[in-house]
């Protein structure tokens, strides 16, 4: 009776076992196959001959959404990530009903200073590149919270740059800025101009290049380094647009100003300082459209080869003065402004402007829409469609 019972024992201890054995075995092998919880997972999860699946980080906001709209059009697979933190759901949505087939587009909800996000995205999906372009991007904001900036755009490239090494991800197309340069003495501005950025978003940035191509020289990564003059315009058919949230206006780009007093929501532009050595005394800047710096990174793209360090200015090479461009928006949005003149502001520079030879020469990059007033044309037909920008920024997967 005692010798049966402890067999009875022994065998449903066994089966137990077994059984457990088995169950674990069936959730690794579920978990492991792409596409048990979600179908659409697999395409993203697995390498596919002949597509190139782009990571495109900050892809919710203005540059990351046109840049993802334009390699979705060019037939690539796109996962975007963004914490939402500055962009817009709408934004998503608009190109999730563009691209609704299964295996072109995904958007993961997530902030890129977490280090196991990070990991997980990289390990569930099987990118061949990676557009970073998420940052938080304003001068003046960066120097009342500097360490955000530092964190944000230094840090998080780092967490980026390690996740990919880890997971063979092996080409990189970061967005830098003009505001790496600093002050240079001499213009235009060449990738050769030495850089002394002054302010944290500039530093931020240039520590981030830094880390970037001391890494490069250690890997066969590609890395393509642009960095933007000032970036304006949105997508010519109008799908697209720039909205930065409320509360960020007051730090925001001059084309944003001069639409915001358009639509009457401020009472007219402040332009600071009319005595620089320019030809009207005002501020002189290079205005890059947002099609022809999406363009560019597509270029970067095709042109990535392993092993390749790249860095080009992404400019016109054409400098516009402050006045200028606020007679283009105004002929763009048809309607006289006020504008008021004030001193200078400390820091501003007088004269910014590329020199973008290299661009050309190696990438055949040349911006084509050099019209001031039709990039503003463009985007204020956006503007005046979208009093509300993309709406309430409501989490849609
Ligand atoms: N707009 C310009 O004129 C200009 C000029 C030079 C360089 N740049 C660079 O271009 C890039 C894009 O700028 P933009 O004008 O489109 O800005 P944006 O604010 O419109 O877009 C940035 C996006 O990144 C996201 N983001 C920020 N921090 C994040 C985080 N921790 N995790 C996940 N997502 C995050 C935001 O939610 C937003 O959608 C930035 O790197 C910026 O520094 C812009």
């Amino acid at each position: 009776m005692d010798y049966m019972d402890e067999k009875v024992k022994n065998d449903l201890s066994s089966r137990i076992l077994m059984a457990l054995v088995l169950m674990t075995f069936c959730i690794i092998l579920l978990r492991e196959s792409a596409g048990f919880m979600d179908p659409k997972a697999k395409y993203f999860s697995r390498h596919e001959l002949g597509v190139t699946h782009v990571l495109v980080t900050g892809g919710a906001g203005y540059i990351g959404s046109h840049a993802a709209l334009r390699l979705l059009k060019d037939g690539h697979r796109v996962t975007i990530v963004d914490n939402l933190s500055r962009g817009n759901m709408g934004a998503i949505k608009i190109l999730q009903d563009l691209f609704p087939e299964l295996g072109r587009l995904q958007f993961i909800h997530a902030d890129l200073g977490n280090a196991k996000a990070v990991n997980r995205i990289f390990r569930e999906n099987a990118f061949n590149a990676v557009m970073h372009f998420a940052a938080v991007a304003y001068v003046g904001e960066s120097t009342v919270e500097p360490l955000r900036y530092y964190h944000n755009i230094t840090s998080n490239t780092l967490l980026i740059l390690e996740a990919m090494a880890r997971h063979n991800v092996n080409t990189l197309i970061y967005s830098s800025t003009c505001a790496t340069y600093g002050e240079p003495e001499k213009m235009p501005i060449t990738e050769e101009t030495p850089q002394f950025p002054i302010n944290p978003y500039g530093k931020a940035k240039k520590m981030a290049e830094d880390i970037i191509i001391d890494f490069s020289k250690t890997t066969s990564m590609t890395v393509m380094i642009l960095r933007y003059f000032n970036v304006i315009g949105s997508d010519p058919e109008g799908r697209l647009g720039e909205a930065p949230r409320a509360e960020l206006h007051e730090h925001g780009w001059i084309s944003g100003a001069c639409f915001d007093a358009g639509r009457g929501i401020i009472p007219g532009l402040k332009i600071r300082g009319t005595d620089y050595k320019t030809p009207d005394g005002t501020c002189i800047r290079d205005y890059i459209d947002v099609s022809d710096l999406v363009d560019a990174h597509v270029k970067a793209l095709a042109h990535a080869q392993l092993g390749k360090l790249g860095i080009y200015n992404v400019g016109t090479g054409q400098g516009k003065s402050v006045k200028e461009f606020v007679e283009a928006c105004k002929r763009a949005i048809g309607k006289d402004i006020n504008v008021e003149y004030l001193s200078r502001r400390p820091g501003d520079y007088a004269e910014v402007y590329s020199y973008p030879s290299k661009i050309r020469r190696e990438l055949n990059w040349t911006a084509q829409h050099t019209n001031l007033q039709i990039s503003l044309q463009i985007a204020w037909r956006w503007q005046k469609s979208h009093v509300n920008g993309y709406g309430p920024p409501t989490i849609v997967s």
